[in-house]
């Protein structure tokens, strides 16, 4: 048996996900059929059903459909109902379930790969957009002291802030500390424009992430930025990418898989641009 699974998005084309995918197969010994559907911005259900009524396993959600998915979703994780968005449908006895494996995929990415800590260290995000309410709830399960969003649209933030009713959670308008771990959740590099950073929040012990990834590896403007503040550490999205792949295939699959090689071996080919 061939199991079929996708990613839905518009664009798609740039996804590396089936590749992804089934290199996880392929360390179980068994095939799957993973495409890349290209969803016309208003026909997310129906592509959604008709992928599962003819016998797709699940698939997976990229912009701009995450939160069309929470809303086909029957049953959704914590992780989920926390971020209002879903990027890992699968079905199970006709029940359509609905999980976020983003945030799970950072902190994954970060404690077990980058051997970064999140407990008792200062967050802050950048960003108050789709990708930072994605990872938020994941992020303060890893216990840290405090974390702070900033973010150019301060209302955003707060939005942010009420939803998840944590004491370490603030909105800030201005920074006023450094900060252990800084992360950009921000969409400026895409649109090309620039990001403002405030220097006061980096200090010489800061671990710098970017959700985003470029051809090569830890090369975004932000990362490059956060190097001249003499840094400790940065990394770029690819690894929370087949994080949350991992997480999802888990879900579908109920086993196990290796990032590591998986990381290893897109990095050395370069193909993840
Ligand atoms: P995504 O799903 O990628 O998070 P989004 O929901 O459009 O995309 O959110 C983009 C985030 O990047 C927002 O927090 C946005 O700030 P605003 O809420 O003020 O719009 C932030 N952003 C985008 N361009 C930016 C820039 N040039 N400088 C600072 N923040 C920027």
């Amino acid at each position: 048996m061939i199991y079929r699974l996708a990613v839905f998005g518009n664009p798609i084309a740039h996804s590396r996900s089936p590749e992804i995918h089934e290199k996880f197969a392929e360390q179980h010994c068994f095939e799957i059929n993973y495409d890349r559907i290209l969803v016309p911005v208003k026909n997310f259900d129906t592509y959604a059903s008709e992928f599962l009524e003819s016998g797709g396993k699940g698939f997976n959600i990229t912009a701009p459909f995450k939160h069309d998915a929470f809303r086909f979703s029957a049953i959704r994780s914590k992780s989920a109902e926390l971020a209002q968005a879903v990027n890992t449908v699968s079905i199970r006895e006709g029940v359509i379930y609905g999980d976020n494996t983003d945030g799970v995929g950072l902190r994954q990415d970060m404690i077990i790969n980058l051997g970064w800590t999140i407990e008792g260290k200062k967050i802050l995000m950048l960003g108050a957009g789709g990708a930072a309410s994605g990872v938020v709830g994941d992020l303060l399960a890893a216990n840290p002291k405090s974390f702070h969003i900033l973010n150019r649209t301060l209302s955003k933030a707060k939005i942010i802030v009420d939803l998840h009713q944590d004491y370490r959670l603030r909105a800030i308008a201005i920074p006023d500390t450094n900060y252990d771990i800084i992360i950009n959740a921000t969409s400026a590099a895409f649109k090309g424009e620039k990001l403002d950073l405030p220097p006061s929040v980096f200090s010489k012990k800061s671990c710098c992430y970017d959700l985003t990834y470029g051809k090569e590896a830890n090369r975004t403007p932000f990362l490059m930025r956060s190097k001249e503040f003499g840094v400790a550490s940065v990394a770029d999205g690819f690894g929370m990418l087949v994080e949350q792949a991992a997480q999802a295939f888990e879900i579908w699959f109920g086993i196990n898989v290796l990032t590591g090689p998986v990381i290893a071996s897109f990095r050395e080919t370069n193909v993840f641009s």
